[in-house]
């Protein structure tokens, strides 16, 4: 047996191998998985925009006139006119002086983070971050002070020991698999009172909370109080890449340090048209994040009904806790059997002992079928021993 495999293995036992699946069409919220048809309850195209007309005609017209590349970075000769078109109303929507498209999400934190933290400094970060800004701040060189989950008084605590050398405090506005949102108010009020950065990523707060959807650091009313707003385009804006948005004098910065924007291929013009027609249309349709929300509250609601503990945030993101991360397959199978498809989430990705079905509804998702979905998913949880009964819920709530 070779050493890799050796370690698939190991992976296998641990119930943490993970394989690919096959969607046959664009996303929606009934999709083609592997063959079948099913409810798709985990994809973070949350308004339904990645498969809107506009949207996939924008992306074509920009291919036919832009081409499909754009041959180079930003800084050489790959700067087009669709991401400066994009930089230039991403800013302005998030109420910045300036915007910086990166190529992802995780490159936008990965640059940035390492770019704003130096040697000698120290990142504070929230332990349930994204693993693109725990890879930022592994790349800055900088210390790194991880505070235990919106835990401010930690935080504080942190801030007090490194003095002077307080660089950035870094944190998922909503966060990824929890769903719940950090307390802007209180970190921005840290920052300032210890002199450092504050940096919010938005990936899952753009398009989905905040007044017409401008975000979690819009719905704190800490527009352009915050110093770096990192969103990104491949989930609510159903394109692909990211941006930062700050004043101009961090995006010049940005654009003459951060490794990850110097040194890569600018995005495909065609995605950047994509991701600039659904801003468009998140402007002209704000009534889509009301529509998200009031499918949040069904599905949680329904959950609940079923027995199951869907945990207090409530925003799009609805995470059943399991625990065992074969169980939380086991589940995820059963259900999907059944017609719905939500992914199990393991560690690394969940901390160890956390495994979950991380549900997310979409704008487009009919109340009827959330609430089917949930009683399917409370039967093969019971099947599993994993909710309460469903009578005993009944009796509860009487
Ligand atoms: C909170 C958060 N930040 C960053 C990213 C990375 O974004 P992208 O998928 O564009 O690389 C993700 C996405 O998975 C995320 O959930």
């Amino acid at each position: 047996m070779t050493e890799i495999a050796e370690r698939l293995e190991e992976l296998r036992d641990r119930g943490l191998h993970r394989r690919l699946r096959l969607i046959g069409g664009p996303q929606g919220p009934r999709v083609t998985l592997d063959g079948r048809q099913v409810l798709l309850l985990c994809s973070n195209d949350y308004l339904g925009l990645a498969n809107h007309p506009k949207v996939r005609g924008a992306a074509a017209e920009a291919a036919m006139r832009w081409g499909a590349g754009a041959g180079a970075s930003r800084l050489i000769s790959g700067n087009m006119q669709p991401h400066s078109r994009l930089e230039k109303r991403l800013a302005a929507f998030k109420g910045y002086e300036s915007a910086l498209l990166f190529g992802s999400g995780y490159l936008a934190n990965t640059g940035t983070i390492a770019a704003l933290a130096r040697d000698g400094e120290v990142v504070f970060s929230d332990e349930l971050n994204h693993a693109s800004i725990i890879d930022g701040c592994r790349l800055s060189r900088a210390e790194t002070f991880v505070y235990r989950h919106g835990d401010v008084e930690h935080l504080a605590w942190g801030l007090r020991k490194a003095g002077d050398r307080a660089a950035l405090i870094v944190t998922d506005g909503v966060f990824s698999m929890d769903g719940d949102i950090a307390p802007l108010a209180e970190l921005a009020e840290l920052a300032k009172r210890h002199g450092c950065r504050l940096m919010v990523d938005e990936a899952h707060a753009t398009g989905a909370i905040g007044p017409g959807g401008r975000g979690s650091v819009a719905a704190a009313g800490l527009s352009g109080e915050v110093d770096v707003v990192m969103g990104t385009l491949g989930k609510a804006l159903g394109s692909y890449g990211a941006y930062v948005c700050a004043n101009r004098e961090t995006t010049d910065y940005l654009l003459n340090t951060a490794r990850s924007f110097v040194f890569s291929t600018a995005l495909p013009p065609a995605v950047a048209a994509a991701g600039l027609a659904a801003l468009e249309l998140l402007q002209s349709q704000p009534d889509r994040v009301g529509r998200l929300a009031t499918n949040a509250r069904t599905l949680r609601n329904a959950l609940a009904a079923e027995g199951l503990e869907v945990g207090e945030a409530g925003t799009h993101i609805v995470p059943l806790a399991v625990g065992d991360a074969g169980t939380a397959m086991n589940l995820c199978e059963r259900i999907l059997e059944r017609g719905v498809f939500a992914q199990g989430i393991r560690p690394p990705t969940v901390p160890e002992g956390s495994s979950r079905l991380r549900f997310t509804v979409m704008s487009t998702h009919r109340r009827e079928e959330l609430e089917r979905a949930a009683q399917l998913v409370g039967n093969a949880a019971r099947e599993l021993g994993l909710s309460a009964d469903r009578s005993a819920v009944a009796q509860l709530a009487a």
